[in-house]
């Protein structure tokens, strides 16, 4: 038998449902926001990563599933969203005809990680971006949007963290200082963080080794070298959370691990899900246009884990609206016809109707019902098919009753 690749997974029956469920929710709420869909290939230049993410970053430098195509071309496997989406934007010159946009996307991305719970090679995300404006009210909008898709799933307990990390040129004087500071503690730091303190010092602030965590606890904080606009940006991107009515913690080292971001960043944790907590993460890429297409164009996104949301989905919610009622059709040789007519009747009708594709008895029929898991059975009999009826029996409740089509497509028990 040949097997399933490391760090990928099937999804079957509930699973791909599931997936569809949480999907077909964020769908409404980006709507109800104002956003359309995107669909970019998975396939992409691997110069649009590395410079869009970034070469020092972990995704891009460690992580990334790449190959020389037949026409000699280095191409990738996409690791998130973002970049392509700003290349689509940019590609449609939407940055001169039609600047604010507002997209939402859904799709598999592929990171070679080691595989283990909340993290796969192939996993999906949902993502939005946005186009063409630097509000403060924008970005806790996005925030809001999220919040809202959670809401809806009844995921609770999560923790919003934010952040503000700055422009350019305030990382600038901050690293250098980052960097002085760290360095006395160089032999103490992880191997880790160690090698990052030489090409991407910022995400050892966000590093998970406790030795490390004790050593940036007392070092310099990005807020003090924030300019007075960008802490006031930040002050007013908090207290409209308030207003929305979202708590929110404020985390000095939160800096994401993709290289792009300016500005406002932010993630949503949830403490059911181990070491791999994160289920959103997103925040502003103002200069990323200008680094793909020297267009100067501010922008915002968040992307969040479906399979991590799912690892921690109200079951009972989900089962509660995918609930819809089913039929199963039972016949004999002489009412087959009779009953295939009625069944196509009720599938036009959007009713979910099976049969046993191999003539039984009723008997084995209404047994192939039951473990189905169907409790409302059509009988077609001979006398059903000669007045034109058919008999409705409920399995659950023991009870029966006789039907004309147009009384059985009245009665509303479907909602499919
Ligand atoms: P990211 O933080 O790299 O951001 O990924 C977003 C989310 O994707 C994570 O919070 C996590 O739920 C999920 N995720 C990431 N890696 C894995 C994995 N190996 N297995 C399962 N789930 C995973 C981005 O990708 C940015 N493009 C988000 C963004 C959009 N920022 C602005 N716009």
């Amino acid at each position: 038998m040949i097997e399933i690749l490391k760090g990928m997974k099937d999804r079957i029956f509930d699973d791909a449902e599931k997936m569809e469920y949480i999907y077909n929710i964020s769908k409404q709420v980006f709507k109800n926001y104002g956003y359309t869909k995107i669909q970019t290939p998975i396939l992409e230049s691997i110069d649009l990563f590395k410079r869009g993410v970034g070469e020092e970053t972990d995704v891009v430098s460690k992580e990334m599933y790449e190959f020389i195509d037949k026409g000699n071309r280095n191409v990738a496997l996409r690791p998130e969203g973002t970049a392509s989406v700003v290349r689509a934007y940019l590609e449609a010159g939407l940055h001169k005809s039609n600047p604010n946009i507002k997209w939402f996307y859904y799709g598999p991305m592929y990171r070679y990680e080691a595989p283990q719970k909340g993290r796969l090679r192939e996993f999906y995300q949902i993502g939005v971006e946005n186009f063409g404006t630097k509000t403060p009210v924008l970005d806790a909008e996005i925030i809001k949007m999220a919040i809202d898709i959670l809401d809806r799933l009844n995921i609770k307990d999560l923790v919003v963290e934010i952040n503000n990390i700055g422009e350019t040129e305030e990382r600038k004087k901050y690293l250098e200082d980052l960097v002085n500071y760290l360095k006395k503690y160089n032999n103490d730091l992880s191997e880790d963080s160690k090698k990052r303190l030489l090409t991407n010092p910022l995400r050892i602030l966000d590093s998970k080794d406790l030795n490390d965590i004790k050593i940036v606890e007392n070092a310099p904080k990005l807020y003090d070298y924030l300019n007075e606009e960008n802490k006031k940006y930040f002050d007013e991107v908090i207290n409209l959370l308030k207003l929305h009515k979202i708590n929110v913690r404020r985390n000095d080292n939160l800096v994401r691990g993709l290289d792009y971001y300016s500005s406002t960043v932010f993630e949503i944790k949830s403490d059911k899900l181990g070491a791999q907590s994160t289920i959103i993460g997103g925040g502003r890429y103002d200069k990323l246009l200008d680094i793909v297409g020297n267009v100067k164009i501010p922008a915002i996104g968040f992307a969040m884990g479906v399979e991590r949301l799912m690892l921690i989905l109200d079951e009972n919610k989900y089962k509660q609206e995918n609930k819809y009622d089913k039929y199963f059709a039972v016949y004999n040789e002489k009412t087959r016809d009779y009953m295939l007519k009625i069944v196509n009747e009720l599938r036009l009708q959007n009713i979910s109707i099976e049969y046993d594709y191999n003539i039984k008895n009723f008997g084995n029929q209404l047994k192939k019902a039951d473990k189905l898991g169907i409790k409302k059975v059509l009988i077609f009999g001979e006398d059903e098919m000669n007045k034109n009826i058919i008999i409705l029996k409920n399995l659950e409740l023991s009870t029966q009753e006789t039907l004309t089509l147009e009384e059985l497509l009245k009665k509303g028990e479907y909602n499919v």
